[in-house]
């Protein structure tokens, strides 16, 4: 996979893509990264990215001109030309499922915003999918991106030491993930649950799914809606909220 990212502060990436999972990626080849400063794109002399607001109002917004010309510029570099991906809080709100059809992609183009944000012919005219990472602002696209990226390249095929470990994370079934636990086996009095130092394997992973369910009824109930329960994990999941 590629990955271009345009913004006006690259080196704010080194860091998060300098570190583990991503950084393994990178130099296993699975995905390329490739980090364009929108202001090479300003024409005048001060690099100006950004212009006062048609009709007033606080703040400065991301010139089109410049947006368009970087993110045109960025294309030619390889023949994918889309998605090119708005980070903007009016996207689609980023999940699972959308994380999981991006990383199916060949190249991802994400814009990251600053100021009010772009002048909405790059919404209109540029862009073929925007996205969120939640109901909150924060004050450019280039953290959202860092957590798009990181989401996606988990499950570039390869990027993790076990393949399993996204299908069995939370999420991958529609459900939170169960607790774990590693040693010692009893910390300030609190044991880890008997059944996980069984060696059973088939009763570990039946407790695993229980513990899902359960977890997910309690913090997440409308997740369980899309779910089917067996008979059976429907009234243990009953027995355990009853007793609350
Ligand atoms: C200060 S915000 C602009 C907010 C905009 N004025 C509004 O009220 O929707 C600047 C930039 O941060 C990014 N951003 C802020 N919140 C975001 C979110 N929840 N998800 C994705 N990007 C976000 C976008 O790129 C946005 O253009």
């Amino acid at each position: 996979m590629r990955i271009d990212l345009l913004t006006i502060f690259p080196d704010m990436f080194r860091g998060p893509f300098d570190e583990s999972i991503v950084k393994r990626a990178v130099e296993g080849g699975l995905v390329s990264i490739n980090l364009h400063d929108i202001r090479r794109w300003a024409e005048d002399r001060h690099k100006t990215v950004d212009d006062y607001p048609y009709g007033g109002g606080p703040g400065m917004v991301m010139k089109p001109d410049v947006v368009f010309a970087a993110t045109e510029s960025v294309l030619e570099l390889a023949p994918q030309r889309e998605p090119v991906i708005l980070l903007t809080p009016a996207g689609r709100r980023l999940t699972h499922e959308i994380v999981v059809e991006l990383a199916a992609k060949e190249r991802l183009v994400l814009i990251c915003g600053r100021y009010e944000g772009f002048d909405a012919r790059v919404h209109e005219h540029l862009a073929t999918d925007e996205i969120s990472i939640g109901d909150f602002v924060l004050s450019g696209g280039e953290l959202a991106a860092m957590a798009l990226v990181d989401a996606v390249v988990r499950h570039i095929p390869g990027a993790l030491g076990s393949p399993q470990s996204t299908v069995e994370e939370s999420f991958a079934e529609g459900l939170l993930e169960a607790p774990h636990y590693t040693r010692p086996p009893e910390f300030r009095g609190w044991p880890v649950p008997e059944v996980l130092v069984s060696g059973n394997h088939g009763e570990v992973a039946k407790w695993r799914r229980l513990q899902n369910i359960l977890l997910t009824a309690r913090r997440r109930p409308e997740l369980l809606a899309s779910l089917e329960l067996t008979a059976e994990e429907g009234e243990w999941l009953a027995l355990q909220l009853g007793e609350q």
